[in-house]
């Protein structure tokens, strides 16, 4: 197969088609069974992150590392020229050119896309404001596939902050290009953004909006779990939502004995530590198969030759 994914650009779900995305995860696979450690051998990957992260950094960063890359980069704006007045257009113009891939996540809606506009380097959005986190997408697909051995036929719920989760808007855009039941459970303020849903009808893609875990958990295959994103919306409005979904053992007396929980994480409270010691808690194999996912993607996008 030829390799289309060739200094690319991963901004959004929407871009992948599904020969791309099965592109991507029959290589997470195979780098997953067969470790190589040479496949960006001295290739330089640029971290910019602007906003906290604990997984999708490390994991870029681990991913870099298996196969042979060297990683240079940023946790937050505090020690940058950013500081002294500069632009991000000027900041990405000038680490483009000291690197080989940039990752960046910031707290703006579209900020990765104007990177790649002014790089001439692959671009990985690693997730922009409330808009789009579409590797987490690609970790949550690889987690699904690996533990239910199929993506289409599924019925999945989502669960939590499914406004303002990008997590979210990522995965339920991905879901539209397999055959998939979705369960939206949420708070009233909270719900899947009407646009997001608009494209769900016209893909045909099944789904209803709930308001509690116990309605929909002995219908479904896959309990997605989400963070309430306190960061985006104001103190009186997470007061209202802060605890509305938190996932205890007993909820699990009615599931079916397949279901897998995942959870993009960081939790806070929204799953209790008592789940997870039941065979249904799925969250740290969703993690740690983010380095797999990330290297596929890396090498991907810096061989042209990959197979
Ligand atoms: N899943 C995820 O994006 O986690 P981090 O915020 O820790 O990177």
């Amino acid at each position: 197969m030829a390799n289309t994914m060739y200094q690319r650009d991963i901004l959004s779900t929407k871009d992948l088609s599904l020969e791309n995305i099965q592109h991507i995860l029959d290589t997470a696979s195979k780098l997953k069974q067969h470790p190589v450690s040479n496949l960006i051998k001295d290739k330089i990957i640029a971290q910019c992150f602007f906003e906290p992260s604990t997984r999708t950094r490390l994991s870029f960063e681990s991913a870099a590392l298996r196969l042979g890359g060297h990683v240079l980069g940023f946790s937050s704006d505090e020690n940058l020229s950013i500081k002294k007045g500069e632009t991000l257009h000027d900041t990405i113009k000038v680490v483009s050119e000291y690197a080989d891939l940039i990752v960046i996540r910031h707290t703006r809606e579209g900020a990765a896309r104007l990177a790649a506009e002014i790089s001439d380097k692959p671009v990985i959005n690693a997730g922009d404001g409330a808009n789009q986190h579409p590797t987490q997408a690609l970790v949550d697909l690889f987690t699904i596939n690996e533990c239910q051995k199929r993506l289409d036929g599924l019925s999945i719920a989502l669960v939590g902050d499914l406004k303002y989760g990008r997590t979210i808007h990522s995965f339920a855009e991905i879901c539209m290009l397999f055959d998939v039941r979705l369960y939206l459970v949420s708070p009233e303020i909270l719900t899947l953004p009407e646009p997001i849903c608009d494209i769900l009808k016209k893909q045909g893609i099944r789904f209803s909006f709930h308001r509690s875990i116990e309605e929909v958990i002995p219908k479904i295959d896959i309990l997605y779990m989400t963070r309430i994103q306190q960061e985006r919306f104001s103190q009186a409005e997470y007061q209202l939502v802060k605890d509305h979904y938190i996932l205890t053992p007993e909820h699990l007396h009615h599931a079916k004995s397949n279901l897998k929980i995942l959870h993009p994480l960081p939790r806070l409270n929204e799953i209790v530590t008592g789940v997870d010691a039941t065979p249904y808690a799925h969250y740290f194999n969703q993690a740690a198969n983010a380095v797999y996912v990330r290297q596929a993607l890396l090498a991907l996008l810096l061989n042209e030759q990959l197979p």
